[in-house]
Formats: structure tokens, sequence, C-alpha cells
């Protein structure tokens, strides 16, 4: 689908994952749906939205061990209640994007997905192709799905915006964190940590990418990278705190984080 971008909200962005609350950073969410907005009514192009989870997913997640894959009757429990969180969750992002004037419309990937130990093997898109035809902005999220030879596992968005771009031949993929990039250390712990403008098969292994914080159940920025890399579409990981920039970078801007080739 040629123009289409495929924008990913990390859940450290739009929850407050550092305070351990379930609920939505309003502010962020807010400033992030109008850059959206008025990104949209400067250029028109096919936009699709994948979010994280934050403690909404993750924190019950954990709770009942989902990532393990299904060992007891407790854990249908607990896919439930994540999946519920996440519902929610999603529509709050639905809820805010709407506000901003954009026709998005929330999209479960529970009821149409199957992994297999933990890969998507199966996400059929032709209703999605035909939503973003007519001009939706459809947002999907991490969920928990059937899994063919655990029972039961998470999908990272992280994992579905990869398999998207390639199936929807996307055009970009833009990954909004709340750091600036890709740093040679961890940012947050030290203040001498470089961004490094652009990863590629050249450089990858002699860095050290740091992975996030322990609550994560679908495992760091090593593996975020490495699928990104796989794919053969241009991605970017940028800041989601600096104002402008994700307006700036669906605008088609470049070089704004750090740029996966
Ligand atoms: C995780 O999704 C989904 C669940 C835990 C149910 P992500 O891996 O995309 O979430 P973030 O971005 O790390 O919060």
């Amino acid at each position: 689908m040629a123009e289409l971008i495929i924008l990913k909200l990390g859940g450290s962005v739009i929850t407050k994952k550092g305070e351990g609350k379930a609920e939505v950073n309003k502010e962020v969410l807010e400033r992030l749906a109008a850059e959206i907005s008025e990104a949209r009514k400067e250029k028109e192009f096919p936009l699709m939205i994948v979010h994280g989870a934050g403690p909404f997913g993750h924190v019950p997640a954990k709770e009942y061990g989902l990532h393990e894959g299904l060992k007891d009757e407790r854990q249908i429990e607990g896919f439930s209640i994540t999946h519920h969180s996440m519902e929610k969750l999603n529509f709050l992002v639905v809820e805010a994007l709407r506000k901003a004037g954009l026709n998005a419309m929330e999209f479960q990937p529970s009821s149409i997905g199957i992994l297999r130990n933990e890969e998507l093997v199966h996400f059929p898109t032709e209703a999605l192709e035909g939503i973003l035809n007519i001009g939706l902005i459809p947002v999907a999220y991490g969920d928990v799905l059937v899994d063919e030879k655990k029972g039961i596992s998470i999908l990272s968005g992280d994992h579905l915006v990869p398999y998207l771009a390639k199936k929807l031949n996307a055009s970009r993929v833009i990954i909004v964190t709340d750091v600036a990039g890709i740093f040679d250390s961890n940012p947050k712990e030290n203040k001498d940590a470089k961004l490094i403008p652009e990863i590629n098969s050249g450089n990858i292994d002699s860095l050290n990418i740091g992975s996030s914080t322990s609550t994560d159940v679908t495992g760091g920025m090593q593996r975020k990278v490495r699928e990104l890399m796989r794919l053969e579409i241009e991605s970017e990981i940028i800041s989601a705190l600096e104002p402008g920039l994700v307006k700036k970078a669906l605008l088609g801007e470049r070089n704004l984080g750090t740029v996966i080739t």
C-alpha cells in the first residue's frame, strides 16, 4: 500500500508507566493526537497506529504468567483480565484521536491473530486494507493471543508492527518512545549516553543496546531493533517527549532520532 505509514506509540509514552499506574498519560496522548491530526491536515496518507501496553498489559500479564504459555486454569482469567484492560486503553487512545478530529477506530488483534511460539503466523489483513483504503485510521495494540504451540502468549506491538509493515507493504515505520532514539548505553542511567543516529547490519553487533525495564513481558530494545532491521522498510525510532517530532516525522522529515536501515 503506497504511502502507508505505521506509527507505534510505546506503552511508556501513552501511559503512566513510570509511576506503575494503569492510567493514560493524558497530556502526552492529547498532544500526540493533535500532532497526528495536524500532519493529516497538511498531507493525505494512509495511517495505521499500533500502541503498546504499559501497566495496562504488562502488570496483569506478568501476574498471571501469560508469557509462559497456558499451564493452568487461572491463566484463562488472566487472559480475560489482560485483554479487557488493553481494550480499555485502546478505547482511551481512540477517544483521544477522535477528539483531535481523526477518524480512528479500535482494531482488536486477538480476535483475528494466531501465534506459534510467540511468532505471528496468522493475521488476515483484507478487512484492515479495506479500512485503510477508505481513509479510516485503525488502531491496534499489543494483546494476548491464542498460540498454536503454547496455548496462549503475548503479541507485542513491536512484533505486530514489522509483520504488518511487510504484509501491507508500508512505506515507513515510525516508533515513538520515551527516549530520543537508541543510545550506546541507557540514557536514563548514564548522562554520557550517546544517541546512535543510524543502526544497520554493519554496526548492530558492535552496539550495546540496552533492554527496557523489568516489568516488560515482551523483551526490550534488542528484539525491537532486530525485527525492524529484518524489514526492508525504512524505520525510525523517535521521542514522543519533544513536541513536534511526531508531526515532522509523519510529514516526511528524517533523522529525528535513530534510523534503522
Ligand atoms: C504488550 O505490548 C502487550 C501486553 C502485555 C498484553 P507491547 O510490548 O507493545 O507494550 P509496551 O510498548 O512494551 O508497553
